[in-house]
């Protein structure tokens, strides 16, 4: 009979399908021509605030939501390439994942940041446009006209490496990413974490919040006054 343990905990289970979410949204709301655009501004918002969430339960999160435990070394990533192709996968991200995972988590970042500084030159600016030296802000508006479209390739090339997992392993890495759960034919017991912390990742989840709602709105210089 196979056993499951829990692996991914609910905070991070969360953390991964509101993202999917809100880059799906944010994506959807930027073209000007659904007229969405106001809550472009806040799905980028929410995108920030779920990589700073990300970014902070990489340190004080379940282990294998913990950086430490998936940042790939170059001596990690040559020997999962190189390994004998029955060994076990690490039970959390394997390293090359884990380049993925990384990357995804920086440019998804760097397009949140970068949104801050954002014009479309008609009506609608990020909270800080204006407020930095005109040539710093210009790299920045072309950063977030252009790093989508690494977005897009980044996902793309997750989706396909899960539908290969599938294919090649035959392991669904999508229902321990719902449930949080995988069976004792691919991780054993001492891989099981014993539960989510989930009262820790709702006081990081409030003061995530708080600090984006500073960020935003209480310390941000106020936009209308570069329309006059
Ligand atoms: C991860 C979060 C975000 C994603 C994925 C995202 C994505 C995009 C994309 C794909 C575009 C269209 C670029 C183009 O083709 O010209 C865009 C434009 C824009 N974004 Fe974001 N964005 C995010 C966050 C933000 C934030 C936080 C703000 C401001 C607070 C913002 C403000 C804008 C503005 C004002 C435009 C201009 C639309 C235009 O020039 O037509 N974005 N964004
Ligand atoms: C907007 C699209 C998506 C983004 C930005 C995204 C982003 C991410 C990120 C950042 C992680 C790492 C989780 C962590 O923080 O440790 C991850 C893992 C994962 N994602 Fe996505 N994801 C997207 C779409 C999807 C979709 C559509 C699926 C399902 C078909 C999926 C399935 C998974 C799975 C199974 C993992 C765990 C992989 C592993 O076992 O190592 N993702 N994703």
């Amino acid at each position: 009979m196979t056993t499951k343990y829990l692996i991914w905990d609910l905070p991070l289970r969360i953390f991964h399908w509101v993202l999917v979410a809100t880059i799906a949204a944010a994506w959807y709301t930027s073209d000007q021509d659904n007229g969405f655009i106001d809550y472009h501004l806040i799905c980028g918002y929410v995108a920030l605030g779920l990589i700073t969430f990300r970014v902070l339960w990489g340190f004080l999160g379940t282990r294998h939501s913990q950086f430490k435990s998936f940042i790939p070394t170059p001596s990690k990533l040559i020997s999962y390439v190189k390994k004998d192709k029955h060994m076990q996968d690490p039970a959390g991200h394997n390293p090359l994942g884990s380049l993925m995972v990384v990357f995804m988590l920086t440019i998804i970042l760097l397009q949140a940041v970068s949104g801050l500084f954002m014009n479309d030159d008609i009506f609608t600016a990020g909270p800080y446009n204006g407020a930095i030296d005109k040539d710093i802000e210009a790299i920045l508006v072309f950063i977030h006209r252009n790093s989508f479209d690494f977005i897009l390739g980044a996902i793309a090339l997750h989706i396909i490496a899960i539908i290969s997992y599938k294919k090649f392993k035959n392991k669904s890495l999508v229902l321990p990413m719902i449930t949080g759960k995988k069976s004792s034919d691919d991780v054993s017991e001492k891989d099981a974490i014993k539960h989510s912390k989930i009262i820790l990742a709702i006081i990081i989840a409030l003061a995530v919040a708080a600090f984006v709602y500073w960020l935003v709105v209480m310390n941000a210089p106020v936009a209308e006054e570069y329309y006059y």
